[in-house]
């Protein structure tokens, strides 16, 4: 089956940091898939290569289609669809505005809608049905500015699902959840992909993406350093090494599997 993504060679500088050297990555359908990696290892710049917003070498197939040299609102338009690191919702709009400006196909906003509730596609389905997934329905009329930093998280990721994706691509959708808000999320992840929504996971939450991933990606410095099932990078020696560096010493007192907060010099 051809796999939804499939990245090779992709290198990005940013003067003299190579941020990413010769990384290869793949999605496969209807996988979920980790991409871990102590802070500054490249995960966000690899999202931002894959979908174009930064410049990189090397090819990028969406589904089979070489998307290498397309700009990043072709690729988008071909559902390659992501969030971001840091909330990039609009606040003079409310959560509803927010989702109907996502730029859905009426199609695919149904098709996710369908694999969510898991009814016959219809097709007066709307973004609405994608709130309700992530029980934000109560909060449509309401400014973002009105929420907490969590349910914030929430809206972006189903104004991602608002655009129709063909993969979705998350970048730290835990960050600023709780526990229990975090767990919740990762099974509505998991129902998603395993109802055909292919899925690249960031985060550093390491019980949300060990627990729900069918494989991890591990980034070090800009290179994958471990790749494999959650059993496999849990124990993996070069894992450990990079989360608690050379001396075995945790650093900024993080124990693994929890990360160091701090940016390491390179
Ligand atoms: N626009 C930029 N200009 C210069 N350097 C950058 C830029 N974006 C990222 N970098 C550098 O590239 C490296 C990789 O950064 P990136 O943000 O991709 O890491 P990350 O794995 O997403 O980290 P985090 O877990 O903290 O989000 C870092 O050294 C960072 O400082
Ligand atoms: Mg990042």
């Amino acid at each position: 089956m051809t796999a939804a993504l499939e990245a090779a060679g992709i290198s990005v500088s940013f003067g003299a940091v190579r941020a990413l050297q010769g990384v290869d990555l793949v999605v496969g359908a209807g996988k979920l898939v980790g991409l871990i990696g102590p802070n500054g290892a490249g995960k966000t710049t690899f999202v931002d290569a894959i979908t174009g917003f930064v410049q990189s070498s090397g090819s990028v197939h969406l589904q089979g289609q070489d998307i290498s040299k397309l700009p990043p609102h072709r690729r988008a338009h071909l559902g390659l669809v992501r969030t971001w690191q840091t909330i990039e919702l609009f606040d003079d709009l409310t959560v509803q505005e927010n989702l109907a400006v996502a730029g859905g196909r009426p199609s695919l906003v149904s098709t996710v809608a369908d694999v969510v509730f898991g009814r016959e596609p219809r097709a007066e389905q709307t973004a609405e049905e994608v709130l309700g997934l992530f029980d934000l329905q109560e909060v449509a009329p309401e400014m973002p500015s009105n929420l907490s930093q969590g349910r914030r998280k929430l809206v972006g990721i189903a104004r991602a699902l608002a655009a129709g994706p063909s993969l979705l691509l998350l970048d730290e959708p835990a960050a600023g959840l709780d526990t229990q808000e975090s767990g919740d999320l990762g099974r509505k992840l998991r129902r998603l992909v395993d109802n055909g929504l292919p899925t690249l996971l960031i985060d550093h939450d390491m019980g949300l993406v060990l627990g729900i991933c069918d494989e991890i990606y591990v980034l070090d410095f800009g290179k994958v350093i471990a790749h494999g099932t959650p059993d496999e990078v849990r124990s993996n020696p070069d894992v450990l090494a990079a989360y608690l560096g050379k001396s075995g010493q945790a650093q900024a007192g993080a124990t693994w599997p929890a990360v160091a907060e701090g940016t390491r010099e390179r």
